[in-house]
This record gives C-alpha cells, sequence and structure tokens, in this order.
C-alpha cells in the first residue's frame, strides 16, 4: 500500500472492447488482457447476453450432490476439446492446481503407492499463490516470504540455453537445450520416482517468471519419461488454455496422439472469457476410476462453494460458442502475423531485445539498469493510454483477441515513448 502513495491506484469505471475507462474518463488498452483472463474484450454483448439469460433461470446452486445444465454441458465440451473425459470444477487457477496436486497424491494412495508425496515443477514455474501451488511455484518475490509453509518439492532445470537470463540470446530455447533439460529430468525421476506424484508444468511458455516460451519438443521427451517412470504429468493450461499460443490448448503443439496427453490439465482464467472466476482440471478414465470406489475415504473430498457457478458456466459456454463461430484459432493466426509485422519498430530500438512471439503472445527485454523500471514503465504507459505491467525487465503484450490492427499499431507506438521516456 505504502508504493500507492508513489504509483496511485487506478480507479476503474467502465470497460469496453480492449478499453479500461476511470472515473475521470481516461482510456487504457488493456494490453494484458486483465492478468491474461479477458479474450473477447470487455462488456462483450454475446457473453454479457447469455450470463443474463442464465441471471434469469438459475445464478448457482452447490454442486455437491446436486448438478446443473450448464455445468454438465461444460464438462461435455471440455472433455471434447481436450480428450480428458472428466471434469472437477473449481473457481481460480490456484485451487484448480491444488486439485490436481491432491488428486494426483490421491490416485497414488489409492492404488497402493503412499509415498509418492513430491511434485516436481520447472525452474521459474508459477502456479498460483495458494499454499500448496506456492509450493510447486519457483519465483521469489511471491515465495520467498511464505517458504517455511511449503513443502519441500523438486526444480528441474528449465529447458534454455545453460538456464540462461530470462529473455537471453539463447531464446527461443533450442531442440539441445530441450534435450539437455529432459536429460535432467530423466535422472531425477529414475533415481526417485518411487517418491514423487507428478510433475506439473506450464506447456510452452511460462507467464510469470517472464513469459519464457521453450520448445515443444521438452515436453514430449517428458511426457514419455513420466510414463516410463510412473508420474503423473499436470498440464497447467491456466494462462496457456483458449487460444494463447495459437492452439485451442498449448498442449496440441506438443503432441496430439491419444497415449500423449497430460494425465490432468488445469484451466483457468480465459476459460469464462474473463467474466467470471471458474476452474476446471480434466482428467483420464484411469484416474477417475481410482477414486470410484464405495469407501469415502477413497473418494476425492475437495470442495469450494462456488465451484462451477452458473453463471459462470454460463459464460464459459458463451466464450466456446464464440470460438466456434468466429473460427477463432485460425482468425488469431492471420491476426498474428499482421501484429507480429506491426511489432516491427520493437526490433529496431537498440535497447529491445529477445523480441519473441507464440500465439497471441509477444513480449521482450528492455536492456537498461533503470531503478523500479517495471513500475515506471507501467505508469509511463498509463500516462499515454497503455496499461502495461512489465515483469522485471521483460514486456509483454497479451491483449485481447478483438483487439485491431490500429489499436495494435498505438500499443506499439506508446510503448517505444514509454520506454524512451523511462531509460533515458
Ligand atoms: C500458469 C498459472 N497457473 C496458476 C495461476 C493461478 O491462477 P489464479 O490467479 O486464478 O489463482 C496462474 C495465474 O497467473 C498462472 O499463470
Amino acid at each position: 500500500m505504502k508504493h500507492h502513495s508513489q504509483f496511485p491506484l487506478v480507479p476503474i469505471a467502465s470497460a469496453n472492447g480492449v478499453w479500461l475507462t476511470d472515473v475521470e474518463g481516461k482510456r487504457y488498452l488493456d494490453a494484458v488482457s486483465s492478468w491474461w483472463v479477458n479474450l473477447f474484450g470487455h462488456a462483450n454483448p454475446r457473453i454479457n447476453a447469455a450470463i443474463k439469460q442464465q441471471l434469469d433461470t438459475l445464478e448457482h446452486a452447490m454442486l455437491a450432490g446436486f448438478t446443473h445444465e450448464p455445468a454438465v454441458q461444460l464438462a461435455e465440451r471440455l472433455g471434447a476439446l481436450t480428450g480428458l473425459g472428466h471434469a472437477f470444477f473449481a473457481s481460480d487457477g490456484a485451487s484448480a492446481v491444488e486439485i490436481a496436486l491432491k488428486m494426483s497424491f490421491h490416485y497414488w494412495r489409492n492404488t497402493g503407492q503412499p509415498n509418492k508425496t513430491k511434485f516436481v515443477s520447472l525452474e521459474g514455474s508459477y502456479h498460483g499463490e495458494t499454499l500448496g501451488a506456492l509450493s510447486v511455484t519457483d519465483v521469489a518475490i511471491f515465495r520467498d516470504a511464505y517458504a517455511p509453509l511449503l513443502n519441500n518439492n523438486i526444480l528441474v532445470p528449465f529447458p534454455s540455453g545453460a538456464g540462461g537470463p530470462i529473455g537471453d540470446d539463447a531464446f527461443p530455447c533450442c531442440i539441445e537445450c530441450a534435450d539437455a533439460a529432459a536429460a535432467a529430468l530423466e535422472v531425477l525421476l529414475a533415481a526417485r520416482h518411487d517418491e514423487i506424484a507428478a510433475f506439473i508444468v506450464e506447456p510452452l511458455v511460462q507467464g510469470a517468471a517472464g513469459m519464457r516460451m521453450y520448445h515443444p519438443a521438452y515436453l514430449r521427451r517428458a511426457r514419455e519419461l513420466c510414463t516410463k517412470y510412473g508420474v503423473h504429468l499436470i498440464a497447467d493450461e491456466i494462462m496457456t488454455g483458449f487460444g494463447r499460443t495459437g492452439s485451442m490448448f498449448a498442449w496440441e503443439q506438443v503432441s496430439t496422439a491419444p497415449d500423449m496427453k497430460p494425465d490432468l490439465m488445469c484451466l483457468s482464467k480465459g476459460i469464462t472469457g474473463g467474466y467470471l472466476p471458474l476452474s476446471c482440471v480434466l482428467t483420464t478414465d484411469n484416474i477417475y476410476a481410482a477414486f470410484y470406489d464405495d469407501s469415502v475415504a477413497r473418494g476425492f473430498l475437495h470442495s469450494h462453494s462456488y465451484t462451477g457457478s452458473a453463471l459462470a458456466c454460463r459464460a464459459a459456454l458463451a466464450t466456446l460458442d464464440i470460438f466456434a463461430a468466429d473460427d477463432v484459432i485460425a482468425d488469431n493466426r492471420e491476426k498474428a502475423v499482421r501484429f507480429t509485422t506491426l511489432t516491427l519498430p520493437l526490433k529496431k530500438h537498440p535497447r529491445v531485445k529477445a523480441l519473441r512471439h507464440l500465439g497471441m503472445i509477444w513480449a521482450f527485454a528492455v536492456d537498461t539498469s533503470t531503478e523500479n523500471f517495471a513500475k515506471k514503465l507501467f505508469a509511463a504507459g498509463l500516462a499515454r493510454g497503455v496499461l502495461l505491467r512489465p515483469i522485471g525487465n521483460t514486456v509483454y503484450f497479451m491483449p485481447p483477441y478483438v483487439i485491431d490492427d490500429e489499436s495494435f499499431a498505438m500499443l506499439v507506438r506508446e510503448t517505444l515513448a514509454a520506454i524512451d521516456e523511462v531509460v533515458a
């Protein structure tokens, strides 16, 4: 709160499309999709209409012992899209991660391997900030203060050149880096698979670590290794899901083979188009079957009051309808080509390094020793009408998919001007 005396909170009064408007009428281009959740713009007429209609029918009923049409339809549609036919609903990304971790451990317990209590994650990973999720997170600023409270999990090397700094020259990760990191994973799994329940991973790009992108070959190898050593693979698609990386789910770029699917997949953020809190953990018949039992102790007991809220599920269904009706993935592919061309002025800027792009995400490092660069650029961006939230010296664009060429060009232009102002 003390920092806000220098960087005051921005009171938002309304929003439309890619624009947020504050109480004084000043507009900001939401270049971070309100923390990576918004897909089709604020106040999207189609999602608004779906929620309004649902509101008059059923707003919410507990999902314990009861169910409702929006939850059933959503589970069916997510199952069809991912090939993972069982859905467990929750309310936020972190709660989905908690569920995936607990479900993995409990599966092994139910199948006679109760010593599998450890989880493996990549260096630089971010999976949320509740205690379980934080225990598989490796971002110091969120983790350090709570380290004494966290389970002792295991980190493996990120698949980039020599574990180099974010945005180094080896970027994006080469195939040799993927092989080297996979070899390190194999050494660990070979030695300790008896105590490891699951490997949890953000497929293709680590968001909170600074949009660190890496080669799908690493995940193909990781999938094979997890199968070989009897360890679950949890794909945390909370940020990458729903088209961010250029495919509906990032895992589709890893493999579409049925035997290469993740064992568990966490979804949230874009699932409701950025409207309402909802998350979902999808899993396989095999994991489902291990809990199907007369004994309550073998069942998966986990609940959140607002799990699978009917309003949120309806927003999610409307979101999936838009994907289908507008052929969003194909449309984004064309947009991404045009937008990448629009980022060329960034490439020419002497301070801009390691400009990279995956799907509807663009990121680069700014070569500067300016103190508090991220906060200063955030403030300079706001003054110029763009909402940027740099991560350290990494600046990224992850706008709602409805952004048009003119607004994207404006985003690039104002970002460059803000950088010049801050690093001068
Ligand atoms: C990959 C990933 N996992 C989990 C989370 C946590 O989600 P939530 O903030 O909804 O708890 C995030 C949030 O940024 C994320 O990016």
